[in-house]
């Protein structure tokens, strides 16, 4: 499975701090934040929002808020005073956020998209929920694919390296030879991933953030969280927006 063979690398970065290790030019990068970021984007499509504007500092949140747009946002978990609302991804399930544009600033989801946002990378957003359809999108641009995990404050992630570990195993099983990977973080997220694959939730249950989430009573999205492939959006920076482009995914890695 991890050889050298297949002509573009897979790799994955497990915290923030790491990204200038891995970052290069003309790669796809697929960002993680299993909880909650990352789901609660895609959460925010399958409810046909049209766009969501990730930012990292609370003033630019402000500057959005008075320009009258939606605002959504949290630090630590806990809602910014700014904000119509927090992170959970039921909150972008409302119907009257649909064929809007909300901003979004959260503890590390939205930093980790702000640290890709320049250059001539494409940035796609993954979690449990669009597994396949986020790895169909990413192996289809034939360009390398660094798997970013948002992590918690710098600090490495067990969730987010999980979501990391089942994209390599899905990428280097379905890439068709094309994809190879050689990078010890993949191969410890996807040792990860088989070990916890066949009961999730169980295994969920040892993440830090699931704790902190159950302290502050935010929680019940961990079942929601979990699923996987309930959902085709292909969420992709376009700009400074992040928009789903799933229908026009090329088929070619489609099973
Ligand atoms: C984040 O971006 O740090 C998270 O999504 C935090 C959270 O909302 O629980």
């Amino acid at each position: 499975m991890y050889s050298e063979k297949g002509k573009y690398p897979l790799e994955v970065c497990f915290s923030p701090l790491s990204w200038p290790l891995f970052k290069k030019d003309n790669a796809v990068i697929i960002i993680t934040d299993i909880f909650r970021a990352s789901t609660s984007i895609c959460a925010a499509f399958q409810n046909k929002v049209k766009s969501i504007i990730p930012v990292s500092k609370v003033e630019e949140s402000i500057a959005y808020k008075e320009k009258g747009f939606i605002v959504s946002g949290e630090r630590d978990g806990k809602v910014l005073d700014c904000a119509e609302f927090g992170n959970s991804p039921f909150n972008f399930m409302e119907p009257r956020l649909q064929g809007k544009t909300v901003v979004m600033n959260t503890t590390n989801g939205t930093q980790a998209i702000n640290l890709v946002l320049k250059g001539n990378n494409l940035v796609g957003i993954g979690a449990f929920l669009n597994l396949h359809a986020i790895c169909n999108w990413a192996m289809a641009q034939n360009r390398p694919i660094i798997v970013f995990c948002a992590g918690w404050k710098n600090r490495f992630s067990l969730e987010d390296t999980m979501f990391a570990g089942a994209a390599v195993d899905y990428i280097i099983k379905k890439g068709k030879g094309e994809f190879h990977t050689m990078c010890d973080s993949a191969i410890a997220s996807a040792e990860l991933w088989k070990n916890a694959s066949s009961n999730l939730r169980v295994h969920i249950e040892k993440a830090a953030h699931r704790h902190r989430l159950r302290k502050m009573g935010l929680d019940d999205i961990l079942d929601y969280s979990m699923q996987l492939n309930i959902n085709q959006c292909v969420p992709v920076l376009k700009g400074i927006e992040i928009v789903d482009i799933a229908q026009s995914v090329n088929l070619r890695f489609r099973i």
